[in-house]
């Protein structure tokens, strides 16, 4: 009963990477595409104010840049809806009874939560805590069926579908859809080039950890050639992969650039060397990754148009989510 639509959004926190590529952009772009869902795509900047103080104008730069990072990566505004999170204040007014609905324990189980706020939680904001009631607002407030997400995500997709499933029970409605997370692909966590137990993340201090997407092609190859890996050559099988983090990850992220499963690319450099492998890596990360730097740099020169993209972006998204804020006040008795 529920209109097939897909929802996600990135923070416009500064940076995208490789693994927001991979795990996001892409499968985004790969939604699109396929038609078979109206797709609504945001940059969450109230989320991106959670953790740390922004500057107003990075937060403003930030956000622009973002939006040239979806344009770039294949996001299309005649085919998606593309916008900015604060400009349809639904977003807020609907998390204001996520956050009456969804319960203190089950914040507090969050990982990110944890991770995030780490020892001194007292000190961390409030806004930090309840993010993932505003994450379901985002979510819910379209109706979203589908959620594309790196894994990281999951357990906060749990929560939206803990926080729909009370909203509906209490009010003896069926008025939410229980949304289902969309994690697949080759990489759905990408690793740290310096460390292939830790997530590949634009807040990671070391730059050589990650590949940024506004990497032009010899940053691109310098960060493959010196990733971190073991001294075996690759495995012809899977199996082969599982005490090897450093190489799993790899051969992940030569899978999703290339469109292929692991099986596929195993069958084609398993018993390659590191050496032999690494330049075949580079040279088609640079192929996909160098184009997407190159039209972002474009498009960050057009910030007007930028500014008007998103203008109509939150216009579509609005007409969208209005209504189904409107029957959720009429419903809690407002
Ligand atoms: P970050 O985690 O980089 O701060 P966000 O929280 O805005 O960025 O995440 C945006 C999207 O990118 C989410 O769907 C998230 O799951 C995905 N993502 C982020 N990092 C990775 C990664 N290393 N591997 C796969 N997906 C990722
Ligand atoms: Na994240």
């Amino acid at each position: 009963t529920f209109t097939p639509r897909v929802f996600s959004g990135i923070q416009p926190s500064g940076g995208l990477t490789l693994g927001n590529y991979l795990g996001a952009m892409k499968r985004f772009v790969d939604m699109q595409d396929a038609g078979s869902h109206e797709t609504v795509y945001c940059m969450v900047d109230q989320h991106a104010i959670t953790a740390k103080f922004l500057e107003p104008a990075t937060l403003a730069a930030n956000t622009r840049e973002l939006c040239a990072g979806f344009i770039a990566a294949g996001i299309d505004p005649a085919k998606s809806i593309l916008f900015n999170q604060s400009q349809v204040a639904e977003h807020a007014q609907l998390a204001w009874i996520f956050n009456c609905v969804a319960r203190m324990g089950w914040m507090q189980r969050m990982t990110q939560w944890k991770d995030k706020a780490g020892k001194n939680s007292q000190n961390a904001s409030l806004g930090l805590f309840a993010y993932p009631a505003l994450m379901a607002a985002d979510i819910l407030v379209y109706h979203a069926t589908h959620v594309p997400v790196g894994e990281d995500q999951k357990q906060h997709l749990e929560l939206t579908r803990d926080i729909a499933i009370k909203f509906n029970h209490d009010y003896g409605v069926d008025f939410f859809p229980i949304t289902e997370p969309v994690i697949e692909g080759a990489a759905t966590r990408v690793m740290s080039f310096r460390d292939g137990t830790k997530k590949m993340s634009k807040s990671d201090p070391s730059d050589a950890s990650r590949i940024n997407l506004t990497d032009d092609a010899d940053a691109i190859a310098k960060k493959i050639r010196k990733a971190k890996t073991d001294p075996e050559a690759l495995p012809s099988e899977k199996d082969g992969l599982e005490d090897r983090p450093e190489a799993r990850n790899l051969v992940n992220i030569y899978a999703g650039l290339s469109e292929q499963t692991v099986a596929q690319v195993l069958a084609e450099v398993g018993g390659k060397q590191f050496s032999e492998f690494k330049p075949m890596l580079a040279d088609l990360a640079v192929a996909k990754l160098a184009p997407i730097s190159t039209e972002m740099a474009r498009l960050m020169q057009h910030q007007d148009e930028i500014d008007k993209i998103l203008a109509h972006g939150a216009n579509q998204a609005r007409e969208i989510a209005a209504p189904i804020l409107k029957k959720t006040y009429e419903i809690v008795g407002m």
